[in-house]
């Protein structure tokens, strides 16, 4: 079968086509041939070796993919052959809070990622995909769409009415986008360009704000929501954004660290707000396979993700 890998070193230039032998379900496993896989910014700092260089090479890149149950182990009762699954990104990591083991075991390094004709998984590994989602857009669900479901469902409750901000229109913010709404929120959706402002009122963005013609938007957030500032943020922007989001988040509002997009930042930044006013900041690493359960049957019952993206780019296999 055919495989990207990443070869003897890191770097985009030792991302090679390679062959590797057809592997065979054994106990307990499933075969999968993957359809399709959508890149997620960690893959592009897995391969150029800034995400842990530490991973063991040669690695299949990948920590999303869709793909078709071609072949079912001994002993596999939940699956069978045909069924159109998606990778669980942490496949140990199945609810709750994980051990260091258990989170740090994923698809895209250091397991094997999705970037290859065929794969095997554990039966727990997989989940049943939405029925009514292309393998394209299923691929796109087990590592953006998680992250976001967890910042906003998981680890913080979004009542309606809640004024949410999500950061730029990459993949995990245009999924925040679509479950806040879901959540009855207001949501306010930052960008760099007019035109993707555009698409994301006509997911149902409330408000939008053009970051480059505002870089202190913080200030345009505080006039939408009367001076009282966010409920909920979606930073995935870091240190470079940070600033902002602390000027922009009310009292006892909630930030969800997922990102690093904006890098640098100033060395100086301003930590007293988050005590005065009583700021939670709370990183989001993914998600566990309960959270990716709850959140297909969200997907699935309100139909939501068909075709309307445009913050992920996909691989068909
Ligand atoms: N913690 C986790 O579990 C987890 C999981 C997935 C991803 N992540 C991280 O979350 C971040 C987003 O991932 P992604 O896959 O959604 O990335 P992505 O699809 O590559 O997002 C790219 C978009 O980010 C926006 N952006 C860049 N700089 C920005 C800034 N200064 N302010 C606001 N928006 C900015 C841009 O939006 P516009 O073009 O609209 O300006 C850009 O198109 C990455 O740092 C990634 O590593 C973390």
């Amino acid at each position: 079968m055919k495989v990207f890998e990443i070869q003897n070193q890191f770097g985009i230039e030792n991302l090679k086509l390679a062959e590797r032998p057809q592997p065979k379900a054994g106990a307990g496993e499933v075969l999968v041939k993957i359809k399709a896989v959508s890149l997620n910014y960690r893959d592009y700092l897995t391969i150029i070796g800034q995400y842990n260089p530490r991973y063991k090479l040669p690695l299949i890149p990948g920590s999303d993919g869709a793909g078709e149950i071609v072949e079912i182990g001994t002993g596999v009762s939940n699956f069978k052959v045909g069924d159109r699954v998606i990778g669980v990104f942490a496949p140990k990591w199945k609810s709750g809070i994980p051990d260091f083991d258990q989170l740090r075991t994923t698809l895209g390094g250091p397991l094997d990622g999705t970037m290859t004709e065929y794969r095997i998984f554990s039966e727990d590994g997989v989940v049943l995909m939405p029925d009514h989602l292309s393998y394209e857009e299923a691929s796109t669900l087990p590592c953006a769409a998680l992250t976001a479901w967890s910042a906003l469902a998981v680890e913080s409750k979004i009542n309606p009415g809640d004024n949410v901000v999500v950061l730029g229109t990459g993949g995990v913010s245009i999924f925040a986008l679509q479950f806040a709404k879901l959540m009855g929120a207001n949501v306010i959706v930052t960008s760099s360009s007019n035109e993707k402002l555009q698409r994301a009122k006509e997911l149902g963005a409330d408000h939008v704000i053009n970051y480059n013609e505002k870089p202190g938007w913080a200030k345009e957030v505080r006039k939408i929501t009367q001076m009282v500032g966010a409920d909920h943020i979606i930073e995935v922007g870091g240190a470079g954004t940070l600033e902002q989001s602390l000027k922009a988040i009310r009292l006892f509002g909630h930030i969800s660290l997922i990102g690093v997009l904006a890098g640098g930042g100033s060395n100086n930044l301003n930590l007293f707000p988050i005590l005065m006013q009583n700021i939670r900041i709370q990183g989001i690493i993914v998600g566990s396979k309960a959270s990716l359960e709850s959140m297909n049957r969200a997907i699935s019952f309100h139909k939501i993700a068909a075709g309307k993206h445009f913050g992920k780019v996909c691989i068909k296999i």
